[in-house]
């Protein structure tokens, strides 16, 4: 059927992993009884994020012990061709301050490709997944699930765009170009984290992107992004391996985003298609 793919036994177990961290994430997001540390980055980690990460970690040992993880907290461990991506809380200033918009992201990464993502928020009741080949889905549970499309805008005068934070854009250079790309859209909005991405799957926001993201922050949006219709590269229209920035449009506008933001892009870099 048109919803299996090669890893759709991984995509189940990812699913049964969320279930069981959403319920120990929803109780301390709650209770709001944290304990919250300083990273030498000066971001917050809460115990909640290390938990998560270690009951993750721990059900991947029992159930798939061959293969590597690579989580925020606890770093890689294992190596092998499937490698499993684990960003416990997405969000963790949100999560730290009550404010519902955080998810867990696991994702598998299969011979360097992301093939499985699973981002859940259980406290926006949403869950967003997908696998290679196997389509992009909403909903609270593979039963009860709703194909993601990316939306068909095609004009940057028509199109929304999201992103999580403007620090980075100096550090990197192109600060203008971005800014000046939020002059020539129709809406700009920090929606933040995962959910710009997811909200691109959905069609509801056209273009999401990032200077500084790490691969535990992406893998999961990878595949969901690109089996909704729409297309991920880095900032410089580079299709993985993923790390560092990135750019999710509904494909239509990518092109288009790239040239606003490298101005100087070699056209001889763009395929036929694009240029
Ligand atoms: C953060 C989010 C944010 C990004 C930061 C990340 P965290 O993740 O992904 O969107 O701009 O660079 O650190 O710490 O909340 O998992
Ligand atoms: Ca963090
Ligand atoms: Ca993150
Ligand atoms: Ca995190």
């Amino acid at each position: 059927d048109r919803t299996s793919s090669p890893w759709t036994e991984d995509l189940r177990l990812a699913h049964v992993i969320a279930d069981a961290v959403d319920a120990q994430t929803m109780t301390r997001f709650k209770a709001q009884d944290l304990t919250v540390e300083t990273k030498p980055d000066m971001t917050p980690v809460s115990d909640a994020d290390t938990a998560a990460e270690e009951s993750i970690r721990a059900q991947l040992a029992r159930v798939r012990p061959r293969d590597a993880v690579l989580g925020e907290e606890f770093g890689s461990t294992g190596s092998g061709p499937r490698r499993w991506v684990i960003d416990p809380i997405d969000g963790t200033k949100n999560f730290v301050r009550g404010v519902p918009v955080w998810a867990t992201l696991i994702a598998l990464i299969d011979e360097g490709r992301p093939v499985v993502g699973v981002v859940s928020a259980p406290a926006l009741n949403k869950r967003w997944w997908a696998a290679e080949g196997g389509g992009a889905f909403t909903g609270r549970s593979l039963a009860a699930a709703t194909r993601l499309r990316v939306s068909d805008v095609g004009t940057l005068a028509d199109a929304s765009l999201s992103y999580s934070s403007l620090g980075g854009w100096r550090e990197r250079g192109g600060l203008d170009a971005f800014l000046d790309l939020t002059d020539a859209v129709w809406r700009t909005r920090a929606y933040g984290d995962f959910w710009s991405y997811c909200l691109v799957a959905e069609g509801a926001v056209d273009i999401a992107c990032e200077p500084e993201l790490n691969l535990h922050d992406m893998a999961a949006l990878v595949p969901i992004v690109t089996e909704a219709g729409g297309r991920f590269t880095s900032l410089d229209g580079v299709d993985g391996p993923f790390g560092g920035n990135a750019l999710a449009t509904n494909a239509r506008l990518h092109t288009e985003v790239l040239r606003r933001l490298n101005p100087g892009l070699d056209e001889l870099a763009l395929t036929p298609a694009e240029r």
